[in-house]
């Protein structure tokens, strides 16, 4: 007899590392925590996997889920409809900014990302411009795993062994302020020249073959990567003058996380669609959705036009029933609202860990934030190879977790750790993410 996780593959994980021991097992959570199978209990400072937005062990949302599988657990949206997806859409249509009235439901966020990049394809046909089939996306950003997702993704190391991918994924630079290559001392001015790369890569490839730009709000691979000011308004300005659409990838940046239901709101941009999931139901079932503009929904509701395009799982009646009680609760606890009034105290206080050399940077914005290390705080420099694969997963990852600390140590840039935890935490919350972060630091400047 093998171990008991011998038949389980995990995702993006090194399995090797569990050979000669134990998988970590979470069986319960209850509002900020979780527990693992010998009982010991976690701070989960990653809302699982920045989804569990308004916090584990929520009664109400199981109860909407059973209810829902005993009244009808399943039936598609391929032309027929059940009433949760209805009523959910035209719920999430009455949050969206502007006239993104259209919800195109999937299950998670890859579907998400893809449905927007075959939509723009698709629309453009439509619309007389056939060329029109390129995307323009960040370096390091992360968009999803599926073939044409994945060509979006701009992380090296996740795309290498897959090429090639889906032609025409055009990568320019992000908003990392921190390593600018330009204008390192004036955020405004980084700002513009990052946006400004947008629209040399669109002249470069031809604007009449490009299609869309995809953006998060707030880039998680990397570390956090917030937008300058003034940036998302001339990235808009940019598309318009190209007709290109411009997609916000807020898949982890709505329901929330950056203290409004849209990350676009908390920038104030308007975007051609939006794409999410994840925190759409906290995680309680899966659900994503692509979200159009009333302009790009027109072509298909002409007699005999269809998008193409379908998931037998998307929009589950249990998931949207789920949905709907996840804005439920939102709504009654003003989560937003508590996001926005506490995001200063979480940021200030993890801009204490300051005091320790190895923390050369914290960024991020409401409930969602980046710690660079770097090895000398004065120079930035930052570690090679061997020395991140020793700190991030020689130490880091295990001593965090063995401290009570669920959270993410990653390289796929310069080392980060990330947070982003439930939106219902609070000072006591930060403290202790403060002060485990401080003496597991501590202990890695010392191995160095
Ligand atoms: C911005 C963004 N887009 C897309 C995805 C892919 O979502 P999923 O893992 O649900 O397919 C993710 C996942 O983290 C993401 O952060």
């Amino acid at each position: 007899m093998g171990k008991e996780t011998d038949h389980l593959w995990m995702h993006f994980t090194r399995m090797a590392a569990y050979r000669d021991g134990d998988v970590p097992t979470i069986v319960r959570g209850e509002g900020a925590y979780v527990w693992d199978s010998k009982g010991r209990r976690y701070l989960d400072g990653l809302a699982g996997l920045f989804t569990v937005n308004v916090g584990h062990g929520r009664s109400e949302l199981a109860e909407a889920a059973a209810k829902q599988a005993h009244e009808l657990a399943y039936f598609p949206l391929w032309s027929y409809a059940h009433p949760k997806a209805i009523e959910l859409a035209d719920r999430v249509a009455g949050l969206t900014p502007g006239d993104l009235n259209r919800v195109f439901f999937t299950t998670g966020g890859s579907e998400a990302v893809e449905s927007a990049w075959k939509l723009a394809r698709s629309y453009f046909k439509k619309v007389g411009q056939p060329l029109r089939h390129k995307v323009v996306s960040r370096y390091l950003a992360y968009h999803g795993t599926s073939l044409g997702a994945l060509s979006i993704t701009g992380v090296p190391a996740f795309r290498a062994e897959f090429e090639p991918l889906v032609p025409g994924g055009i990568k320019v630079p992000n908003t990392n302020f921190y390593r600018a290559p330009e204008h390192g001392d004036d955020y405004e001015a980084f700002g513009v020249w990052a946006a400004d790369e947008i629209a040399r890569a669109i002249e470069r490839e031809g604007p009449e073959t490009v299609a869309a730009v995809f953006l998060e709000p707030v880039q998680n691979a990397g570390g956090c990567f917030p937008a300058p000011p003034g940036y998302f308004q001339r990235v808009r300005e940019i598309c318009d003058r190209y007709g290109v659409l411009l997609v916000s990838d807020e898949v982890i940046c709505s329901w929330g996380r950056l203290g409004e239901y849209f990350g676009a709101q908390h920038y104030g941009y308007q975007p051609d669609i939006i794409t999410t999931a994840k925190g759409m139901t906290s995680g309680y079932s899966p659900l994503g959705a692509m979200i159009a503009s009333d302009r790009l929904i027109e072509p298909f509701l002409a007699d005999g036009q269809m998008f193409a395009h379908g998931i037998t799982f998307g929009g589950h009646p249990v998931s949207c029933a789920v949905g709907l009680a996840n804005l439920d609760i939102f709504e009654r606890e003003n989560l937003t609202a508590h996001v926005r009034e506490h995001a200063p105290a979480f940021r200030s206080t993890l801009e204490k860990l300051y005091d320790l050399p190895i923390v050369g940077d914290v960024r991020g914005e409401g409930y969602f934030y980046g710690i660079e290390l770097v090895k000398d705080r004065g120079t930035r420099e930052t570690f090679n190879a061997e020395e991140s694969e020793k700190l991030i997963r020689g130490f880091l990852s295990t001593a965090l977790f063995e401290a009570g600390l669920y959270c993410r140590a990653d390289d796929r840039g310069d080392p980060v750790i990330q947070l982003s935890p439930a939106l219902t935490c609070t000072q006591e919350q930060f403290d202790e993410i403060e002060q485990i972060l401080r003496d597991v630091l501590t202990r890695a400047s010392s191995l160095l």
